[in-house]
């Protein structure tokens, strides 16, 4: 049976701090039984600080390093061979993946000839490892999923017979953002999945166990890929340095610009959200410099605690879901 799940959905285009933030969630004693990681594939990079070591894992939920069982959905795609070059990774950081490690049998397998496919994008700006032409081949139902991969055996769950036949505590983790999303996003400068909490909701879970949603947004906003966003300045070179703002899948320099409020109210109301965390406030702080974008506006802020009431005054009118705003300061808490 469920007992409930929460999701973690990024609310921007990716690289918020979700990785963060479902470190912190699933270190809570006895709240998750499971950590689920509900789309993408390789093109997410979620950074994770464990006992003062950078890991970076891409396909595997970041739960792991806390040793709750960690799923990959129906709704990812997976790489067999950098799995396994991720899975020594983080059992050479002392994290223990057999036994913790679970595959649902449909997720789709992304092969060599995705990445060859890929590596030819010039109009997008992918990640190019291979996810846009994975889902696209499952979509026209010429994929093989990860129940036709030897390799994979291993570790393959029904997700199903996983979830409802345990006593299950669910903690859903979202890759890319909702500006990536293949619907909601600048379409065509997407990714090739939902990355909304509907998403979530693929994973044979039933919408009325869903307890919490996690929005996660930075204080200011950044995008890769190959659509021109940012109006170069000097500040956001220096706010990408402050808060480097570099791929940590492909080390691309991260565009940057202001956060905008009218996206974040959207994104919340479509995605429930009941708990915003912003992250990265410490960084405008740094640069010394608090900017928000509302109603098609730029408004300056003189200190960081009028940038946060403004913020929270906000986003408290317009999304009745909210119940928590947590600005969050340092790297390893929320
Ligand atoms: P793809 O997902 O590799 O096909 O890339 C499509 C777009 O999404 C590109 O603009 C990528 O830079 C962006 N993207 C994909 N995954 C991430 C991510 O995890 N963080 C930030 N951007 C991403
Ligand atoms: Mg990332």
């Amino acid at each position: 049976m469920i007992n409930y799940a929460d999701v973690i959905v990024d609310l921007q285009a990716g690289d918020t701090g979700k990785g963060k933030v479902c470190n912190s969630l699933s270190q809570i004693p006895n709240e998750y039984t499971h950590v689920v990681r509900y789309n993408g594939g390789g093109n997410a990079g979620h950074t994770i600080y464990k006992n003062g070591k950078k890991i970076v894992t891409h396909f595997i939920p970041s739960g792991i390093v806390n040793g709750v069982k960690s799923i990959i959905g129906p709704g990812c795609v997976v790489n067999p061979i950098k799995l396994m070059q991720e899975i020594q990774q983080l059992e050479s950081n002392g994290v223990e993946v057999i036994g913790n490690l679970f595959i649902d049998k449909r997720t789709h397998i992304i092969t060599p000839e995705h990445i060859d496919r890929d590596s030819t994008d010039t109009k997008i700006g992918t990640t190019k490892t291979g996810n846009g032409p994975c889902y696209s081949d499952k979509y026209s139902r010429n994929g093989n999923r990860a129940q036709h991969a030897e390799i994979l055996e291993p570790f393959l769950i029904d997700i199903y017979e996983e979830l409802h036949g345990n006593e299950s505590k669910i903690l859903f983790e979202g890759a890319q953002g909702f500006e990536l999303d293949i619907d909601w996003g600048d379409y065509p400068y997407v990714t090739s999945s939902h990355c909304t909490v509907g998403s979530a909701l693929m994973n044979g879970v039933p919408p009325q166990k869903i307890r919490r949603v996690y929005g996660i947004c930075k204080a200011y906003n950044t995008y890769v890929g190959a659509k021109e966003y940012e109006v170069p300045s000097k500040l956001f070179d220096k706010i990408r340095e402050v808060g480097n703002e570099y791929g940590s899948t492909t080390g691309r320099p991260r565009q940057i610009g202001w956060t905008n409020l009218d996206d974040i109210i959207k994104a919340c109301n479509i995605n429930g959200v009941t708990h915003l965390v912003v992250n990265k406030v410490d960084v405008l702080e740094q640069v010394g410099t608090f900017k928000l974008i509302h109603k098609g506006n730029e408004l300056p802020f003189v200190t960081k605690e009028f940038f946060k009431i403004y913020f929270e005054n906000t986003i408290k009118k317009s999304c009745g879901l909210i119940r928590e705003i947590i600005f969050s300061e340092s790297i390893n808490k929320i």
